[in-house]
């Protein structure tokens, strides 16, 4: 049951939101949960009708991984990112799309709102990692464009380079460059994690940036977790506000967003 005091609270954050683009990005895993999904997709509805620009991005690890054991491939990261050939591009895109049209489809289901969105991202194969791309360019007069009409992309992390080719692209980098050249406010990933951990397998609940880089320095943040954080730290010194790394739970971003108590790792700039 929310109390007056929230709603007063909530209130108040609505109307500074309002007009301001907020990117959110999901691990995969979310189509794994149909009451989370269900939760994520009412809680976008919502923020979309308070007149927040929304832009989603979402990864599809878990299910690439299994899907390449299935095909007799071992799934390999560097840094947290998969080193992808030509058989595990394909399952990349196949499991992408799978992803991408189930969160589509969610939030359609309560307001049709969402549009599944690929080619926004000009890409260059990077010297390692295979058919892995670094951000160029991105297309953001197409999102403006989308965002501008009330309406919400739902991006797959992948790109083309100059010949047409395609690469695949890590969703939380993706994520933090969407967040920079959209000069969102925030950014806000869920995962499968309550949020940074330290050493002691305790949660962080505020970084700096100075901070965030020294977690990874130590090496205490590992595996997926290096370019979420990464993601955070280039998209802060570029003017966002602030990055949160939460858990996907039941209405966790309606929770992070629009109360003062926030559920998981809260990064700021400056
Ligand atoms: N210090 C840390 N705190 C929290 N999680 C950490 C830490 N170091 C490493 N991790 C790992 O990072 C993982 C999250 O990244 P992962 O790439 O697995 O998921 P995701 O990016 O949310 O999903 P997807 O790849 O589908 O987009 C956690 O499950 C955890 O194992
Ligand atoms: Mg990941």
């Amino acid at each position: 049951m929310v109390t007056s005091k929230e709603l007063i609270e909530a209130i108040e954050y609505i109307k500074k939101f309002r007009g301001q683009v907020f990117i959110v990005k999901f691990s995969g895993e979310i189509v794994g949960d149909d009451k989370v999904l269900d939760s994520a997709a009412r809680d976008l509805i919502l923020l979309n009708e308070m007149g927040i620009h929304l832009v989603v991005m979402h990864g599809a690890g878990n299910l690439i991984s299994s899907n390449m054991k299935k095909f007799g491939l071992k799934p390999r990261f560097v840094k947290g990112e998969r080193v992808t050939d030509e058989k595990t591009l394909n399952i990349v895109i196949g499991c992408l799309q799978h992803v991408n049209d189930r969160i589509v489809g969610k939030i359609n289901k309560y307001n049709k709102r969402a549009i599944g969105v690929t080619g926004v991202f000009v890409a260059k194969k990077r010297k390692s990692l295979g058919l892995v791309g670094n951000i160029e360019e991105i297309n953001t007069e197409f999102l403006h464009s989308i965002i501008e009409k009330g309406h919400i992309p739902v991006i797959l992390p992948i790109g083309e380079d100059k010949e047409g080719n395609s690469l695949n692209i890590n969703a939380d980098i993706a994520a933090g460059e969407l967040a920079k050249v959209l000069n969102a406010t925030k950014l806000i990933i869920l995962t499968n994690v309550d949020g940074i951990l330290n050493k002691n397998g305790k949660l962080i609940k505020t970084l700096n940036i100075s901070e965030a880089k020294k977690l990874i320095k130590s090496e205490e943040i590992t595996g997926g977790m290096i370019p979420k954080l990464d993601a955070c730290i280039k998209a802060l010194s570029r003017g966002v506000k602030r990055a949160h790394i939460i858990k996907a739970s039941e209405h966790a971003i309606l929770g992070e967003i629009l109360t003062k108590e926030g559920t998981g790792t809260m990064i700021v700039g400056g």
